[in-house]
């Protein structure tokens, strides 16, 4: 093996049973095709991955396993960890930055498909295809007259968080004729101004909105932000859709709140357990669409994903600084910067 091969190691949940990758294509033909770079999936499926796993590697592209700062033990050669996904509560981010490993995520492969995932339940729910679904399925066929759908032309649709994801959506809605309106503290006023999205405070959104999204980042500040209080602010033909984090609700409130029907209905794609417990209420009631935290999964995502990992991982190995850094500090490391300068070199080099 070459002393310079830049070696990258994928977490072994990328595979099935069979030993194929279980996402389809996630792109890594351009690490095929990529000079000096070997890549294969590491040995053992590893929740956490243990000292030593790392040796050798200057890359790890990374799915569910923790990586600690135990999992760092042996990782001299180690660059970048990424993450297959925009999430990274799976990372000991400090440890890393410390150790000079910068950690990426991929929001360009995210953004499409979650943003779709939303807008998919959002139209599910205003069809009411959960019932419809049922009706045939039980031979309540001329029932149909009492499930009624809703337009989504001149209803509102309240964001809560918009960032990389709540734009898109923004986007994808606008021609359905929808008002939008987006609660999110770090909001740019002046692009929400030019995206036809009316800022409002939390309140004013719950009491306005006629579909609910939350986009958020799961903060100390967003955990249980959708609780009894804030459910009762909301109109009792109102929705909600939760594709971002399961604590950002109170999720024994929602239940309350959609067993009494003091809401509509809601679609989940996350919950504060996952998965939720067999006997959780929540699975009892009929007008809750749920999801097992894959509403999002398409070849779109997969792809998208692991092209935008396998960018980082061939930015780095070329000695550039890759595009969506968590931890851009860790570029200062003498351990990175020294890498960066050596990969430049061997560049002019070849020039
Ligand atoms: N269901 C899935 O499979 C899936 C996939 C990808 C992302 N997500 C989740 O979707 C959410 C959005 O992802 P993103 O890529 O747009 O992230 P992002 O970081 O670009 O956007 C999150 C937004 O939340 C805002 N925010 C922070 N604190 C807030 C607060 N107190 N109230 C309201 N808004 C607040 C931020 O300002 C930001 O604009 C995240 O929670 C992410 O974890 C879920």
């Amino acid at each position: 093996m070459p002393a310079d091969l830049f070696r990258v190691a994928l977490t072994r949940d990328f595979l099935d049973r069979a030993g194929r990758v279980g996402f389809g294509d996630i792109g890594l033909a351009a690490l095929d095709a990529a000079d000096g770079l070997a890549y294969e999936f590491l040995e053992d499926d590893h929740s956490e991955l243990p000292a030593g796993s790392l040796a050798g590697f200057g890359a790890a592209i990374v799915l569910a396993p923790r990586v600690s700062r135990t999992s760092l033990q042996g990782a001299d050669d180690l660059l970048v960890v990424a993450r297959f996904g925009v999430g990274y509560d799976n990372v000991d981010v400090g440890a890393c930055s410390e150790a000079g490993v910068v950690v990426t995520i991929t929001p360009d492969g995210v953004r499409r498909p979650v943003a779709l995932s939303a807008l998919t339940l959002v139209l599910a729910l205003a069809h009411r295809l959960p019932e419809k679904d049922r009706l045939v399925r039980t031979g309540r066929w001329s029932a149909k007259l009492d499930y009624m759908g809703e337009g989504l032309a001149g209803r509102t649709l309240g964001l809560v968080g918009w960032g990389n994801v709540g734009q898109e959506l923004t986007r994808l809605a606008q021609p359905f004729g929808v008002r939008q309106v987006a609660f999110d503290p770090f909001a740019d006023a002046s692009a929400a101004a030019r995206a036809g999205v009316e800022l409002v405070d939390l309140d004013g959104l719950l009491s306005a909105a006629d579909f609910v999204v939350l986009m958020c980042a799961l903060t100390p500040e967003t955990h249980h932000l959708i609780d009894a209080a804030r459910l009762s602010r909301m109109k009792s033909g109102a929705y909600l859709v939760n594709v971002a984090r399961g604590p950002v609700v109170d999720q024994r409130a929602l239940t309350t709140a959609l067993g009494s029907r003091a809401i509509a209905g809601a679609a989940l794609d996350v919950f504060e357990q996952e998965p939720p417990a067999e006997d959780d209420p929540l699975l009892e009631l009929d007008n809750v669409i749920l999801s097992p935290h894959a509403i999002c999964w398409t070849d779109e995502l997969a792809l998208g994903n692991g092209q935008s990992a396998i960018a980082a991982v061939l930015d780095v190995a070329a000695g550039r600084r890759p595009k969506y850094p968590v931890n851009p500090a860790a570029f200062g490391h003498p351990r990175f910067e020294s890498h960066l300068n050596r990969a430049a070199r061997r560049i002019d080099e070849v020039r």
